[in-house]
């Protein structure tokens, strides 16, 4: 939609910002919807963060913003209103202006949430999360609302047990004894966003029974092992998607739409297949 003096703003900051989707399958779903807005990629150095959402507090027709990487923890001290889950997560990605106040919501639970949920039920399942970083907070969050048994590994252990201790979790310094006894692994860390970046753990102890969930939206060695063996597996495709999705039901409060949120990225160049909801049984060339 080509914007109007009538046309509201939305965007999303972070630093980088190039690399970001969310203009993409954003802008496609404002325009869908026949919402009179735009979504705007704003790249805001930490140094001037309070500064810029001070600014922004005066924009009139500026109604919300996504935040990502480096600032979805400082923002919360600059909010005027934190939700319970942005409380308990310590980290927002999703703000709501009005009238000149700011509240923070976190999305990226949800979006975990109902992803996950779009591969394998949760309830009772013993899944191995990795990491302990922001997004493991989030995703924590969502595993312990979904009563999934949670086996909590880092690399700097120590702050595995932290957080484990926070959320009421268990946390494992031995991944090979416990990737035997658990049904789900989630990878939160970092590794993987390169494609040479040296393996978190010997992937062959990935067996077909596993569901692996990678919440880095390309396709990871980790997903690429768990897609040899025939495995459940998951992309962070879908969650990035249903993040945005929710952060769209914040501001406006329509119902998003996911398919051509989706279909818009896919159109961009973003990944045909993101899930398997089914196990296979693969057969090796004799
Ligand atoms: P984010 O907000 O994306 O979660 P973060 O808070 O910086 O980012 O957390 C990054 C996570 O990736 C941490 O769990 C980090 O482990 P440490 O706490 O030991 O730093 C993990 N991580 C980053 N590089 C890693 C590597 N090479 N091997 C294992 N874990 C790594």
């Amino acid at each position: 939609m080509t914007p109007k003096g009538t046309s509201s703003i939305y965007g999303v900051i972070g630093f980088p910002i190039k690399h970001s989707l969310s203009p993409v399958f954003q802008n496609r779903a404002l325009s869908h919807l026949g919402i009179d807005a735009v979504y705007i990629p704003f790249e805001v150095r930490p140094q001037v963060l309070k500064e810029f959402i001070e600014g922004a507090r005066q924009i009139e027709n500026l109604l919300g913003l996504n935040v990502t990487i480096p600032h979805k923890e400082a923002v919360v001290e600059l909010s005027d209103r934190v939700s319970e889950e942005v409380e308990k997560i310590g980290a927002a990605n999703t703000l709501k202006f009005e009238g000149g106040t700011v509240e923070a919501f976190n999305t990226d639970w949800v979006g975990f949430l109902r992803s996950a949920e779009s591969v394998t039920n949760l309830k009772g399942k013993r899944v191995l999360l990795l990491g302990a970083g922001g997004s493991s907070r989030a995703v924590l969050y969502a595993l312990t609302k979904a009563k999934a048994e949670v086996y909590l590994w880092n690399r700097t252990p120590e702050k595995a047990h932290r957080l484990a201790r926070e959320f009421q979790v268990e946390a494992i310094d031995s991944l090979e004894d416990a990737l035997k006894g658990v049904d789900i692994v989630v990878n939160t860390t970092s590794v993987g966003l390169k494609e040479n970046d040296p393996p978190l753990f010997d992937y062959s102890l990935i067996t077909p029974e596993h569901t692996v969930i990678d919440i880095i939206y390309r396709e990871t060695p980790l997903i690429r092992r768990a897609k040899e063996l025939g495995c459940k597996y998951q992309t962070g495709f879908p969650m990035l998607v249903y993040q945005g999705a929710e952060s769209l039901r914040i501001w406006t409060g329509c119902e998003p739409p996911i398919k051509v949120m989706e279909m818009s990225l896919k159109e961009y160049g973003y990944p045909i297949e993101h899930s398997k909801t089914h196990r296979q049984t693969l057969h090796q060339p004799s």
